[in-house]
């Protein structure tokens, strides 16, 4: 049975990619077959594998508007197990191409269904907005994971993501589920995590990791280098991190 998880939280810069990569990475280092949708222009998740704007020929817009199949653009990573649909800035363009599109928050899931039985895991990296592109990722997902960064405004904006799920539970897709909400940046030395930690539980009173993610400058650096945490970093405190998030998961 193959599980796939949008990673979602319209609020920028919380670890949306940071978690997508290094999930991924962890769950096929622990054998599992593995694809990364990367549904935002920004393309993060594609340049965080290495793979520079020159190098993508087609991703995951050529796929949506029909130009391309998903298995033309699939890449292998560094990683075995562990393959991504790239993006490109292309991608923008989708959330106003898709508009006059039949069926159009259908569109990733047509395009991944087809797909899911290949893979364990599809993880799907979300842009920080709840346009067109992330509505398509919630619509193709089984259930949504919520990087949450430890911070003062950080749980501003969640109201407003409980209340899209529950929308589209209501007239899309009953069954999506909530697979979590995860804590990131998570830094010891300040109260202010722990306060947002009980805060979290108003919203998430089941579905919060116990596993959180630290602050940590290799999280950080590894993209740079085109490289996961388990191969920039493979003994640090990151790697150490996703690798016990990845365990949990399993074990939901
Ligand atoms: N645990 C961490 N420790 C230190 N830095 C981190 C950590 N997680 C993420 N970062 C850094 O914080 C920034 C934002 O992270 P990331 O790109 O994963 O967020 P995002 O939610 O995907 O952003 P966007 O909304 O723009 O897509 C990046 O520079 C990233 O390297
Ligand atoms: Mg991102």
């Amino acid at each position: 049975m193959s599980r796939i998880i949008s990673i979602v939280n319209q609020k920028g810069g919380v670890g949306k990619t940071t978690t997508t990569i290094n999930l991924a990475a962890a769950l096929a280092d622990m054998g599992k077959f593995v694809l990364i949708v990367d549904m935002d222009p920004q393309a993060n998740a594609t340049s965080g594998f290495g793979f520079g704007r020159e190098e993508v020929e087609g991703g995951i817009y050529e796929v949506l508007s029909k130009q391309k199949r998903l298995s033309d653009v699939v890449r292998n990573t560094a990683h075995e197990g562990l393959r991504i649909a790239p993006s490109t800035a292309d991608l923008a363009g989708a959330n106003i191409e898709l508009v006059d599109v039949e069926r159009r928050e259908y569109q990733l899931h047509d395009i991944v269904s087809e797909v899911r039985h290949s893979y364990d895991y599809i993880l799907i990296d979300c842009p920080p907005s709840l346009g067109l592109l992330t509505l398509n990722a919630l619509v193709a997902g089984d259930e949504i994971l919520i990087p949450v960064q430890a911070e003062y405004y950080a749980l501003e904006g969640l109201g407003q993501l409980i209340q899209t799920v529950g929308l589209i539970k209501e007239h899309i897709k009953p069954e999506l589920g909530i697979a979590g909400a995860v804590l990131t940046m998570f830094d010891k030395r300040t109260r202010l995590s722990e306060d947002i930690m009980n805060e979290l539980y108003r919203y998430f009173p089941n579905n919060i990791f116990r596993s959180v993610i630290p602050r940590n400058v290799r999280l950080a650096e590894a993209p740079s280098f085109g490289q996961s945490i388990f191969h920039y970093d493979k003994r640090g405190k990151g790697a150490k991190a996703y690798a016990r998030l990845a365990r949990e998961l399993l074990a939901k």
